[in-house]
């Protein structure tokens, strides 16, 4: 028998390691440096390797999963697993409301609703019994589901005990296992490196992450859970309303969402969905629409059930995110560096609320990926702002004249050659500023809002200067005449006039303007603060050896690279020179050695939406300043700027006690030190 303190220390390592889980996955708040918590994971695996008779199912050192299963038990649901009756507008909704009013009798209105974000994953129930998870299963069927419990014990959020001290003997807590949004891209991003098949949404993802024999795979998977509901509850009583029941399970140890709310009438649960419709995109999860559900419970007995579905409850779903649709065409288009981007040329379909006629291919790697033809039926995903994306083809509905679709070998636009640089997917055209499209392109950004900002220089009309051959260049712009403009078709005196005078107006500039509206590879608007705010004029910034251009905050050997080969083109330089020849010309900004700025040791994190600037300029102008930015909120962390929307760092920087500020402060701060965005 070993001595009791080892098995002490053991017993309240684990205690202490799930009190940190539990603060981390289900408060969003956590409270130790991840170096803390990985010491004390080392010593319960050390003592309990040392001590193999203190071994528990629910230690925290069991969520990295143990052996292999070779197959999956069958359970059978004790209450079976119900799905809902969908509701597709406000009428639906109506209609429901109605339904309910008739059976309970009119007085019962209006109706007190608990409202919830519908989360796109997995159901699954968890079986409690004194407190210990005994099992997880799958909804399968509704009535035999799949046993699960190896590898929901992997995932964090989901206490392997409950919390507290009250609670009924058993309890079967239900609700979805997802995959949030972040942890998708990331995964898909590490299979899409290693040339692996990547998962079509993040609900297929965290299907797949779930159904695994190998529990150790599902606890690499960033799986999440969300409770909804109880099912069997004996020994034990639950408060008598839905909401009370989720904030009682919250204090359990379980995740609840945090947008749940409870609203009286149809109206109100109208009024939720629209100001969830408008978030929808940016909550850091996936949801097909909101469930509403009758909140007292007294009323969900007396309303009962229909076949598979309760009466008391129904979920209003979104415009749908992906859709099927055919594959007409593939046109190559050619990008302002002579990138090569395959367009799906689709038949229009209605996805993620607006019709969709193409989407991107990205590169040849990705047709090749994904092995479509033309005239095969694909699935078109898009949410939210998100580039409509092809995710699969359905391979059983190939027509027999589907045709495989052929890289081009020569640019579409000016016949170059095209070339792929080893190590990339990309194929890119050789022709440079002989290529239409690329002088298009060029000339496009160049006058964007952000960059030169010329005022009513749009796309089509940039594309007639170039097609009528009145400009070749950025810099042929300043060269325009009176004359010339009129010529062109729909041009009329008062167009031209306002043309020439916003060229004429957006000759004043400022240097990082300047250096973005060039259009250098890799250099965007934060690349192009940082650069002039290190070197503070043109000269300086032209002439830098690469090892001087490494030393500028987030400039790494490619983007060194690209600006050098920009200034050593005599081309290149022959076009600054015109454009400051024509008159185009800003003001030198002041620099100061790293050491004496004023930020400098300091770590600053951006969160949230801003309105004056974009939280790419903010980090470079805190990066001017000699501040690090962090994408996360940390014990090191010295200020967090929180616009609206800023959700878990703003609760950590809280929990933490670090010094919050708005966009307004911010704004103050820069201007202190000479920076007026
Ligand atoms: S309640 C008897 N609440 O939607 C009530 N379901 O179409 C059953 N779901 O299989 C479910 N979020 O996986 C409920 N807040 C939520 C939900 C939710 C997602 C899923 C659940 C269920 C499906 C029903």
């Amino acid at each position: 028998m070993p001595s009791p303190e080892p098995l002490q220390e053991i017993a309240s390592l684990r205690e202490q390691l799930e009190a940190w889980n539990h603060q981390y996955y289900v408060l969003d708040a956590p409270t130790v440096p991840d170096a803390e918590y990985d010491r004390c994971m080392q010593r319960l695996l050390q003592l309990e390797q040392q001590y193999p008779q203190a071994w528990r199912a629910d230690s925290p050192s069991q969520r990295v999963g143990g052996q292999p299963l070779q197959q999956f038990g069958q359970v059978t649901h004790e209450m079976p697993m119900l799905s809902l009756e969908n509701a597709f507008s406000a009428e639906d909704m109506q209609h429901f409301n109605r339904r309910l009013l008739d059976r309970l009798g009119e007085d019962a209105g209006p109706l007190e609703f608990a409202c919830e974000p519908k989360l796109d994953g997995i159901a699954v129930s968890l079986l409690y019994r004194n407190g210990e998870l005994e099992r997880g299963a799958t909804r399968g069927d509704g009535t035999t589901g799949e046993d699960i419990t190896h590898n929901v014990r992997t995932i964090r959020s989901i206490p392997l005990r409950l919390r507290g001290e009250h609670f009924p003997a058993v309890l079967e807590v239900r609700g979805e296992i997802y995959m949030p949004k972040a942890g998708f891209e990331q995964l898909n991003n590490r299979a899409r490196e290693r040339g692996e098949k990547t998962f079509v949404n993040p609900r297929n993802a965290a299907a797949g992450s779930l159904r695994q024999l190998d529990a150790r795979i599902t606890a690499e998977r960033p799986l999440q859970m969300c409770c909804y509901g109880v099912g069997l509850v004996e020994g034990g009583q639950l408060p008598g309303r839905h909401a009370e029941v989720l904030a009682r399970l919250h204090d359990l140890g379980f995740r609840i969402n945090p947008e749940s709310a409870v609203v009286q009438g149809v109206e109100a649960c109208d009024a939720y969905f629209d100001a969830l419709a408008v978030r929808r995109n940016s909550l850091p999860y996936d949801i097909d629409g909101v469930v509403f559900k009758v909140n007292d419970l007294a009323l969900q007995q007396r309303l009962g059930f229909v076949s598979r579905a309760p009466r008391w409850a129904i979920a209003r779903k979104f415009p749908a995110q992906e859709e099927m649709t055919r594959l007409l065409d593939v046109e190559f288009q050619v990008g302002r560096t002579g990138a090569i981007t395959p367009v799906a040329r689709l038949e229009p379909v209605f996805v993620g609320g607006v019709t969709v006629s193409n989407a991107t291919l990205h590169n040849s790697d990705e047709i090749v990926r994904l092995g479509v033809q033309i005239g095969d039926t694909v699935i078109v995903r898009r949410a939210g702002d998100v580039i409509p994306q092809i995710v699969s083809v359905v391979l059983d509905r190939r027509p027999s004249d589907a045709l495989p679709i052929e890289f081009p070998d020569k640019c579409p636009v000016c016949r170059s050659a095209v070339e792929r640089e080893p190590g990339e997917a990309v194929w890119r055209c050789m022709g440079g500023l002989v290529c239409a499209a690329q002088q298009k392109a060029a000339i496009k950004h160049f006058a964007s809002r952000r960059a030169m900002d010329v005022d009513g220089l749009g796309d089509k009309l940039v594309e007639q200067l170039v097609d009528a051959g009145l400009v070749e260049n950025v810099a042929g712009l300043y060269a325009l005449s009176k004359e010339q403009l009129l010529a062109l078709e729909r041009m009329g005196e008062k167009s031209a006039d306002n043309l020439l005078a916003a060229l004429q107006h957006s000759k004043a500039t400022t240097l990082p303007r300047f250096i973005f509206a060039l259009g250098i590879r890799e250099v965007g608007e934060a690349t192009a603060l940082n650069l002039a705010r290190h070197f503070g004029n043109w000269p300086a910034l032209a002439a830098a050896s690469e090892a001087q251009l490494l030393q500028v905050t987030d400039v790494g050997p490619v983007v060194a690279d690209h600006l050098r080969q920009f200034f050593d083109s005599e081309a290149s330089m022959r076009v600054v020179q015109s454009l400051q020849d024509a008159g185009v010309h800003w003001p030198d900004i002041e620099r100061l050695p790293q050491q004496e700025l004023p930020l400098v040791d300091q770590v600053w994190v951006v969160t949230g939406k801003l309105d004056a600037l974009s939280r790419d300029e903010a980090k470079a102008h805190l990066q001017a300043l000699g501040a690090k930015v962090a994408g996360s909120v940390s014990a090191n962390t010295t200020c967090l700027v929180a616009g609206p929307g800023a959700g878990s760092k703003l609760s950590k920087a809280t929990e933490l006690g670090i010094e919050v500020i708005d966009e307004q402060a911010l704004l103050q701060l820069l201007a202190t030190h000479g920076i007026n965005p």
